[in-house]
């Protein structure tokens, strides 16, 4: 826990959830206390003309055939060169938070891509690479035109790699939207946020700073990393309490118990 600041939920001594802008937990969390920032910004995109970017996240990215509803968000609606200034500022903030050999992975839409891997390399990260999110073909269709069938993880390092964990990644996910396992209007699957987790080693510590549903957290719990993670929406942030005590009750763990579950190898980051 932060000293000034209150978690909205914690779940066991290193999950923690917190309602607040992204730049108070940036402020209040510990030098080197964070081993991957792994995070689903607002990718302030959805249009080609700036009036569609600017429309509210629930036009832009409310699928018309989905039978869900989901409650809208808020700092989507940056221009090109404001997005790219705003992603640098935060990562270069972020950087005293990183170990060495730590890193970061971005989420992006094709339209985003070159401002993200940018504001990366521009905030002193070095660039490592470009993952594809493949939706598989029950995207979107578009007529007389190729579908937008991917996202984009972007990703790099603070320096060289750490050479004590070695384990051969995918470079490639291929998971298709649940709507039975989405809980924000631009959730990521489940089974998405397990794999990629996996780039942190076991017992080391990942921060998202755009939560959302919390999905990044319950990656964590189910495979063994610490999370902390804010979110701004107090809505989401109860969805995202709700979905990890769902959680919880499915690995038959109570909230002080979880500590038991977890069977750390090597790398220990103790944070919050
Ligand atoms: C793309 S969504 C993340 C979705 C998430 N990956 C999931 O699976 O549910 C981005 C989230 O960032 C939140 N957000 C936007 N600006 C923020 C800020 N300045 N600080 C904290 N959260 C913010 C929004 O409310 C939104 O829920």
């Amino acid at each position: 826990m932060l000293s000034m600041l209150e978690p909205f939920a914690s779940f066991g001594p290193d999950c923690h959830l917190y309602h607040c802008d992204h730049w108070r937990l940036l402020e209040a969390l510990p030098d080197r206390s964070v081993d991957w920032l792994i995070t689903d910004q607002p990718y302030s995109s959805g249009g080609l003309m700036r009036s569609d970017r600017a429309a509210d996240p629930r036009l832009k990215y409310h699928h018309k055939t989905s039978r869900q509803d989901h409650e809208t968000f808020s700092g989507d609606n940056r221009d090109g060169r404001s997005y790219l200034r705003w992603v640098e500022g935060w990562l270069e903030r972020s950087l005293r938070l990183l170990k060495p050999g730590g890193g970061v992975v971005l989420f992006t839409d094709w339209r985003q891509l070159s401002a993200t891997a940018d504001a990366l390399q521009c905030a002193g990260l070095v660039w490592r690479g470009l993952v594809p999110w493949d939706k598989t073909e029950s995207c979107r269709p578009e007529q007389g035109a190729f579908a937008s069938q991917c996202e984009y993880l972007v990703w790099g390092t603070v320096g060289k790699r750490r050479p004590d964990y070695l384990p051969c990644l995918k470079g490639l996910f291929r998971h298709r939207v649940d709507h039975r396992d989405k809980h924000h209007l631009t959730g990521k699957p489940t089974p998405l946020m397990l794999e990629v987790v996996e780039i942190c080693p076991p017992g080391g510590t990942v921060l998202d700073l755009f939560s959302g549903s919390f999905t990044t957290a319950e990656a964590c719990l189910r495979t063994g990393r610490r999370f902390v993670g804010c979110e701004r929406s107090e809505h989401y942030c109860q969805v995202g309490a709700e979905r990890l005590d769902r959680v919880l009750a499915e690995l038959g763990a109570d909230r002080s118990a979880l500590a038991e579950l977890r069977s750390f190898g090597g790398w220990s980051a103790p944070c919050v």
